[in-house]
């Protein structure tokens, strides 16, 4: 070929190849115009809006006392979360008495009447002159059912608009978040220019609810169309991984993270890439178990009952509990014979599905040929219930993956020595296995640990003592002590600059 034509082709190529390169660059350039023209300004608007309210609200900040504003919308609840906000309200107020307390919420009743509410649930007499109540008129924007569909970011959003309404009503020097509503964060941190601290129960969203979506399977806010159509699950997915993002980015603003077990910690450490030890603390809830703990240790009263006691849910697996007891006198027909082991479950049902749940089980112990030696008391009162916990002498957990396990802390207080499932909650904060109790997994294993218990009682006195003594980290004393613990820094960070003004 003539280099005359090589040469213009290659020229022809070049100019054809510079043309296209001319012509992305300006499609690109107006796509990026587009986007400043559109953006830049909403941008700046948004900056601008959150300057301005943040100089509004930090003007509005009482700068002469250190305050505290716990938000706990529902605050007369009564539950665990509640015991845990009052207790930690109760050592605040005798550790730190110049700091002013204030709680957010959307309760109504006056104020004599919550006290009165959380001494007759909790007994925990609080300091009332010095604990003041911020009124949420907005409370139903956290609430699911204002959310029937896409609840996870409906409340999320509307915990941004209860937690702004709070703001205009305090801006608290320190904000403690007791209910889990991470969203309120950024309206805390960035408007308010608060330090924020939270106690978390419970992640908004854990890895295991998007793996649970990723493996296709039904949750168990499971709407089955949505399982069933890959589309659908593909959306959910990107949907929950966004949603993660984002929960990771205002759980980042909180400077100081509680959590109320390993479980919860785990999860939190992971989602909002905390670190366990540098500004993520496990602090467990205080859980009430002085009563049990008045029961005798000895063996003279207590049977040959093995206690069961757990709602009659699915994920209990009271299944496995009676196969137990099958395999266990089959394998050692003494407890036949002499013994007499009776396995006892208690529980309540709500609703019709438990019902059935309990009548499978009956017909379980019957196929099994152990009706004889299994007893269902469904719906004791609190008094019977303290009696089979001083007679009986094994406890038996048998859930897969429970969060926690508050039955087996209080088998241990009453002397009941436990064999739980060697997962989760029961094995990383309860039971020392072999010292304190023990953890099991299979029917096997379960029997073999129940038979040794029962056929040599005196030999475990001394588990029982250590399991009773290992019950004290649940104590209200340790979670004030750890939650003092962990707080104090961050309190004293806010309340340093104060007193130097004053000196
Ligand atoms: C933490 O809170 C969750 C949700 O209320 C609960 O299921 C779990 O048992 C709690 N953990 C502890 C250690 O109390
Ligand atoms: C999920 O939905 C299906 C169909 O409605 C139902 O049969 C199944 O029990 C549900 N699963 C759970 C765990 O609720
Ligand atoms: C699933 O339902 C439970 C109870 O109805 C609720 O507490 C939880 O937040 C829901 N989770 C999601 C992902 O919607």
């Amino acid at each position: 070929m003539e280099p005359l034509y090589i040469f213009l082709s290659i020229l022809t190529i070049s100019i054809g190849l510079v043309a296209a390169i001319i012509a992305l660059s300006m499609t690109i350039a107006a796509i990026f115009s587009t986007i400043l023209f559109l953006f830049v300004p909403l941008s700046i608007a948004l900056l601008l809006s959150i300057i301005i309210l943040r100089i509004k609200f930090s003007s509005k900040r009482d700068n002469s006392v250190t305050s505290i504003g716990f938000f706990h919308p529902y605050c007369t609840a009564g539950g665990g979360g509640e015991r845990v906000l009052w207790q930690a309200i109760k050592t605040t107020q005798e550790h730190y008495p110049d700091i002013k307390i204030f709680v957010y919420t959307g309760d109504t009743i006056p104020d004599s009447q919550i006290f009165d509410k959380v001494k007759n649930t909790f007994d925990i007499e609080l300091n009332r002159n010095n604990c003041k109540f911020k009124r949420l008129l907005r409370r139903k924007w956290v609430e699911a059912s204002t959310f029937p569909r896409f609840t996870l970011i409906g409340q999320s959003l509307g915990s941004m608009v209860l937690a702004y309404e709070a703001l205009t009503l305090l801006n608290p020097t320190i904000f403690i978040d007791t209910m889990g509503y991470a969203f309120s964060y950024p309206i805390f941190s960035i408007l308010a220019g608060s330090t924020v601290a939270c106690y978390v129960h419970y992640p908004t969203i854990s890895s295991d609810m998007i793996s649970r979506v990723q493996s296709n399977s039904e949750s168990f806010n499971n709407s089955s169309t949505i399982s069933r159509s890959k589309i659908l699950t593909l959306a959910k997915l990107i949907y929950y991984n966004i949603f993660a993002k984002i929960y990771w980015i205002v759980g980042s603003m909180s400077k100081l993270v509680l959590a109320n077990g390993t479980w919860t910690g785990n999860h939190i450490a992971n989602i909002w890439k905390k670190e366990i030890g540098k500004d993520l603390f496990v602090v467990y809830p205080p859980v009430d178990v002085e009563s049990r703990k008045e029961l005798p240790l000895d063996w003279m009263n207590r049977k040959n009952v093995i206690l069961s006691i757990s709602q009659f849910r699915p994920e209990k697996n009271q299944a496995l509990q009676i196969q137990t007891l099958a395999h266990l006198l089959s394998k050692y027909p003494v407890h036949k014979n002499q013994l007499n082991t009776k396995l006892i479950l208690v529980g309540s049902t709500r609703d019709q599905g438990d019902r059935d749940r309990v009548e499978q089980l009956k017909q379980l112990a019957h196929d099994l040929g152990v009706a004889n030696h299994v007893d269902f008391q469904i719906g004791v009162s609190a008094s019977e219930l303290n009696n089979l916990f001083s007679e009986a002498s094994v406890g038996i957990h048998t859930m897969t993956a429970e969060h926690f396990g508050i039955g087996v802390v209080e088998m241990m207080a009453a002397g009941v020595i436990p064999v739980a499932h060697n997962s989760a909650g029961p094995k990383e904060d309860i039971v020392k296995p072999d010292i304190t109790g023990f953890l099991a997994t299979t029917k096997e294993e379960y029997a073999e640990y129940i038979h040794e218990i029962l056929a040599y009682r005196e030999k475990y006195t001394d588990m029982q003592k250590k399991a009773r003594e290992s019950v004290d980290r649940f104590s209200d004393e340790n979670f004030n002590s750890n939650y003092l613990k962990h707080m104090k820094p961050l309190i004293d960070s806010c309340v340093t600059p104060i007193n130097k003004k004053d000196q």
